[in-house]
């Protein structure tokens, strides 16, 4: 089948949140850490109402309806998630029950773990499916979905929660494009779950954020040199519509732009630098390895990017700016960002990239095509228009003053795994079609209803 891609979309987000400069102002930090210094505006989080099976749930259950999809058209179905309730029953599993009315149990796949990474490598499979010799003709479901949750600390403010789901087939608006993927993975402990009875991680912060950045040069020298196979011109940033990243965090990634700007720069020959560059003589030795955190070389880079990255990579951020970092869905949250931000016509036509990191870690640099026409009553626009709801339904949400959210967060931590166990969060502020957790029985069997 060719154009292979993804057909639609559904994102979902908690419907509570808490304000970024009240939690400085209550955590007692500079005011600006949070909101300047990290770049984030809202933090969501789920009572213990919701977790990642009842996300699952809804965000299946949403795209299903939304887009008038039948249970029996889908062929396989792949959750990336590293939200662990259950350390052998999957995910994919639970989310069959929506299936049962229609009889279609013949559904391929399960789930797959690696921190932010599942749900990359769960869209990875399913286009792989659907080019393969096993493929039925049936649409591939590829979830992925967290609750990210930090222990008190400096790296609770970068939490979040979300779910994407993302229906995939030939002949897609979003074609993967093909032979130019470029992958990255290493063993590193800079963000882990050793602790099987908590939802924290152990985490080293600024590991991780080294291991970030080293994993997107690799990734990006790789995916431009694998392009650049196809081409006479030195591959670059400027070739590039878009560009979408993991967001741990938006200020990251306005750094993580920039640094493919370095990236660039490194890469360029004398006089490209000179031409190109023109004042930044002074690093032309530079090697990539040692500038993580050089102060100078940031400077000056974020500097000459800043236009580049308004227009590729910030109409990305909207989200990620109100929600946080959902993991597994951060990437394509971005994505469904970049669709509602721009429109179809406007994206018709272009090459948007994107890198996917989990920490551990796995890494991906990867691209799709958006396709030609966004025009009224093509796939494109359609795709668009499904997601006119997000930035309504973000305004939606209800704001809950830092001392609420921290008593939710010990409720979580006190209960999770506890059974039997009634949940406490109330039912009124979740949005309606959301599916809950209604009660988990001695056996730790979870069951759950919709509001
Ligand atoms: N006004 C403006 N900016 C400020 C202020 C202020 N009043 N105070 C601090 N800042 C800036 C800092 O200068 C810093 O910016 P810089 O990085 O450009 O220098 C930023 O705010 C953050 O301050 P730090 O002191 O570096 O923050 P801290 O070390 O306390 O925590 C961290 C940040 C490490 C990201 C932490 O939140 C964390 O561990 N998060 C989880 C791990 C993570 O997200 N890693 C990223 C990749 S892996 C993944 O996705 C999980």
């Amino acid at each position: 089948p060719a154009d292979v891609g993804i057909v639609a979309m559904e994102l979902i987000f908690p419907s509570q949140y808490v304000d970024q400069a009240e939690l400085e102002a209550y955590d007692k930090v500079a005011a600006g850490k949070y909101t300047v210094g990290l770049g984030q505006a809202c933090m969501g989080f789920c009572t213990d109402r919701e977790d990642i099976n009842s996300l699952c749930l809804t965000v299946v259950w949403r795209l299903m309806e939304r887009n008038s999809i039948s249970y029996s058209s889908i062929g396989r179905l792949e959750v990336g998630t590293e939200t662990i309730l259950d350390k052998s029953k999957s995910v994919k599993t639970v989310l069959m029950q929506l299936f049962e009315e229609s009889g279609n149990t013949d559904i391929e796949g399960v789930d797959t773990i690696n921190a932010c990474y599942g749900g990359t490598a769960a869209l990875f499979n399913s286009v792989a499916w659907v080019e393969s010799s096993a493929w039925d003709g049936r649409f591939a479901l590829v979830v992925a979905a967290d609750i990210a949750v930090y222990a008190k600390g400096n790296a609770r403010p970068t939490g979040g929660a979300g779910a994407i789901a993302m229906l995939v087939g030939p002949n897609a608006p979003l074609v993967l494009e093909r032979g130019v993927r470029a992958t990255h993975m290493r063993h590193v402990y800079d963000f882990y779950k050793p602790d099987l009875m908590s939802e924290y991680p152990t985490v080293d912060g600024k590991l991780s954020i080294q291991c970030y950045l080293s994993a997107l040069d690799q990734c990006y020298q790789l995916f431009c040199s694998k392009i650049q196979k196809h081409n006479e011109e030195r591959f670059g940033l400027k070739h590039l519509d878009a560009v979408l990243f993991h967001v741990p965090y938006c200020k990251l990634v306005q750094k993580s732009l920039a640094r493919l700007m370095l990236n660039d720069f490194v890469r360029a020959s004398e006089e490209e630098r000179s031409i190109q560059y023109p004042g930044l003589g002074a690093f032309k030795n530079v090697k990539l390895e040692d500038t993580y955190f050089d102060r100078d070389i940031e400077k000056a880079f974020m500097t000459l990017s800043k236009s580049a990255f308004e227009e590729k990579t910030q109409p990305s951020l909207l989200v990620a700016n109100q929600v946080g970092n959902m993991y597994t869905p951060s990437l394509y949250g971005g994505l469904v960002s970049l669709l509602i931000s721009r429109g179809a016509q406007e994206l018709a036509g272009k090459r948007v990239a994107l890198f996917s990191y989990g920490s551990g870690f796995a890494s991906s640099m990867f691209s799709l095509c958006v396709s030609l026409d966004g025009n009224p009553g093509s796939p494109l626009k359609r795709l668009v228009d499904n997601l006119k709801h997000v930035k309504p339904q973000l305004e939606l949400r209800h704001k809950i003053p830092p001392e609420e959210f921290n008593s939710i967060m010990e409720t979580r931590e006190n209960n999770h795994h506890k059974a039997p166990y009634t949940p406490q969060g109330s039912l009124d502020v979740l949005f309606p079609g959301t599916w809950y957790l209604d009660k988990v029985d001695e056996m730790h069997r979870r069951s759950y209803k919709q509001v």
